[in-house]
């Protein structure tokens, strides 16, 4: 069969791509910090207890406190990627999530158990005498709910395997085609938990810049997550680079260039960032890990590019010219990042710290 003729034919787009590829890589940045803190911090809460028993009740319960709002960032930092992406890929993406339709429409079902069972885990922590069944299944839904994103973003990159419907025509398909589908999703799930630790350094290396003591001991111990886990993950980062396309390692090409020079500086930056967290170096090493994290999102985009270039040329959209939409949301969301900002000063300047 040719796969070709199973491809929808792309709707113009209203400005030049280069705006909704720049903000789709800022906003998949943005969200994948935010599942990362979401998962990883969750992770971490289900494993404390087996690593270091009793003595970790403080840190499980802020953890249980921050997960209701980090999901709901997770989730409406992950709307803009979807409607960028949606510009962009959308016969792709249209095409991925109804051929695996029924995972992708019960992950709104997943998400309301989970957030469900992460308030329970905070109100209910001490009459449950810990909680960790319900933040085991938050977590269980959460590894799900992103073997799914992992799933949906494979299928939609490799239109060769969409004939498999043919086989399985009731939305329920996985790409097992696509060899690097674990490792991808191994690796996503380690740097999840990588940054979870980090993310929970960072949260006391604040409480101590603001007079708290008793906060060495968790900086300690989320720097030493990030750091085992970002150690377990160069070598499951090499296994998913074992099942690269060859086109995107390919020196001749640019975007192989450009793709081997951005690995070689994310790997550079993990390692400092690694040796900062070792040294308990909060802030510098979270400034060196979010480099990294940032370099690997652009690395996704040129592997997508690279998966889908014999079947499409995301410069070759057609251009339907309609400015007025993009100045609008230009404004808007200038308006929302100095709302944010000064929220953010206005909680670090007050007083009360609890
Ligand atoms: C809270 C649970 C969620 C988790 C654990 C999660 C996890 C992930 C993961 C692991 C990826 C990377 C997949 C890959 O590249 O292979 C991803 C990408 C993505 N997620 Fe989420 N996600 C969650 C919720 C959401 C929601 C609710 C939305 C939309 C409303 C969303 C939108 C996206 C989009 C659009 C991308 C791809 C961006 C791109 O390819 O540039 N996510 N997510």
């Amino acid at each position: 069969m040719d796969v070709v003729s199973l491809i929808p034919a792309p709707d113009a787009i209203p400005v030049h791509w280069l705006w909704f590829q720049l903000l789709l890589t800022i906003t998949t940045f943005m969200h994948l910090i935010a599942m990362n803190i979401t998962l990883g911090t969750g992770a971490i809460a289900v494993a404390l207890p087996l690593t270091d028993g009793e003595s970790v009740n403080d840190l499980r319960r802020r953890i249980g406190k921050s997960l209701p709002y980090s999901i709901a960032l997770t989730i409406n930092f992950g709307v803009a990627p979807l409607l960028f992406l949606q510009v962009l890929y959308g016969q792709f993406l249209y095409t991925s999530s109804v051929l695996m339709g029924g995972f992708w429409l019960s992950i709104i079902g997943l998400l309301i158990i989970a957030y469900y069972a992460t308030y329970i885990f905070t109100l209910k922590y001490d009459a449950l005498g810990g909680g960790s069944v319900f933040i085991s299944i938050a977590v269980v839904i959460l590894l799900t709910v992103a073997f799914l994103y992992v799933n949906n973003l494979s299928l939609m990159q490799m239109p060769e395997s969409w004939h498999e419907y043919f086989v399985n025509r009731d939305g329920w398909l996985l790409n097992f085609a696509d060899r690097a589908l674990l490792p991808r999703y191994l690796h996503f799930v380690a740097s999840a938990i990588a940054i979870g630790g980090l993310a929970i350094a960072f949260y006391y290396e604040i409480l101590k810049r603001r007079g708290h003591n008793e906060t060495s001991r968790w900086i300690k111990t989320g720097c030493n997550w990030f750091s085992i886990v970002t150690v377990v993950n160069f070598g499951i980062g090499f296994w998913f680079f074992s099942f690269l396309p060859a086109p995107i390692l390919d020196m001749q090409t640019i975007t192989g260039k450009i793709f081997i020079s951005l690995l070689g500086v994310a790997i550079f930056c993990t390692f400092l960032a690694v040796i900062k967290a070792q040294t308990y170096k909060v802030f510098p090493a979270t400034i060196w890990a979010l480099s990294a994290v940032f370099l690997m999102t652009l690395m996704r985009d040129l592997l997508r590019v690279t998966h889908l270039k014999p079947f499409f040329n995301i410069t070759e959209l057609p251009v339907n010219p309609q400015y007025s939409p993009l100045l609008i949301f230009l404004v808007a969301l200038a308006g929302a990042v100095y709302l944010i900002s000064w929220m953010l000063k206005t909680v670090w300047a007050a007083k009360e710290v609890k």
